[in-house]
């Protein structure tokens, strides 16, 4: 893919997630349709689903042969990342989005044969736009952030969710206990893309859960990527960005004291 068609994706990727940021405001204080899925605390909205629908519609309308890998399932059937797919989370913290009405994001990743070449991560109350392209850095809005400084883990800032099961392995209590007790602080924000978006920044050092999916975490990467993060599953293993995943994604100074020293699932 040349650079001219890259940021020719890259522009209108970003005016569709700002012009369905724009919708969700004007829509989101009439009565919401709350559904649930796995359980009684997954939620869905209609907002979801029309937000979804909107980037679907776009996508192929406009580039017909990529492919829509989306939470709420107007997309495609994808099991490989074989030439380029938008994996889209329409809302990424829809009980933020239901419960606080704020602090939830649209995330778009666009992979290329694999490797992801664009991050958005739209904070839509906040009318905040976290993107990234490939090789060219990740920006807040017009602001470039900056490479992560080395942090140590004592004067960190983490952040964690409750979900601490994986693959019916539990995690290493005592270690999580550790870990939570060395750190400077703990936060849990409930949007997975904006707790990338917070590590890309450096307002936070870490995060760390134990179940994802590819639409949860797929524009964060590439903006931890273009500030000189890392990310990796909970064992220091490769993400697979087609599956379920355990994450932690951080500042590089402590992320493999955090996996060797107190995760311990290696
Ligand atoms: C959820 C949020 C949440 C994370 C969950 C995700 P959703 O996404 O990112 O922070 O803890 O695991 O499923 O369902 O609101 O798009
Ligand atoms: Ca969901
Ligand atoms: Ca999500
Ligand atoms: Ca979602």
């Amino acid at each position: 893919m040349t650079d001219a068609n890259i940021q020719n994706i890259y522009d209108q990727a970003k005016k569709w997630v700002l012009e369905a940021g724009e919708r969700l405001r004007t829509k989101m204080h009439q009565p919401l349709v709350i559904e649930t899925k796995s359980d009684a605390n997954d939620l869905v909205t209609e907002m979801d689903q029309e937000t979804e629908r909107f980037f679907a519609e776009h996508i192929r309308n406009t580039f017909p042969e990529h492919r829509v890998l989306g939470e709420e399932g107007f997309g495609d059937e994808v099991s490989d990342l074989d030439g380029t797919v938008w994996i889209v989370d329409p809302i990424d913290g829809t009980m933020n989005f239901v419960h606080q009405k704020q602090n939830f994001a649209i995330s778009v990743g666009i992979y290329q044969d694999g490797v992801g070449v664009i991050g958005l991560i739209y904070d839509v109350m906040a009318d905040c736009l976290y993107h990234a392209i490939k090789d060219q850095g990740a920006y807040k809005n017009d602001e470039k952030l900056k490479e992560l400084k080395e942090v140590q883990l004592d004067s960190s800032i983490l952040c964690l969710n409750s979900f601490w099961t994986i693959e019916n392995r539990r995690v290493h209590e005592d270690g999580t206990q550790a870990l939570v007790r060395k750190v400077r602080g703990t936060r849990s924000y409930g949007s997975a893309a904006l707790e990338f978006a917070y590590v890309a920044e450096g307002s936070i050092d870490a995060y760390i859960t134990m179940r994802l999916a590819p639409w949860d975490i797929a524009a964060g990467v590439i903006l931890v990527n273009e500030v000189g993060g890392v990310t990796t599953q909970a064992d220091g293993s490769a993400l697979d960005m087609v599956g379920k995943n355990s994450v932690i994604t951080g500042n590089p100074s402590i992320h493999n004291e955090i996996i060797d020293d107190y995760i311990k699932l290696k």
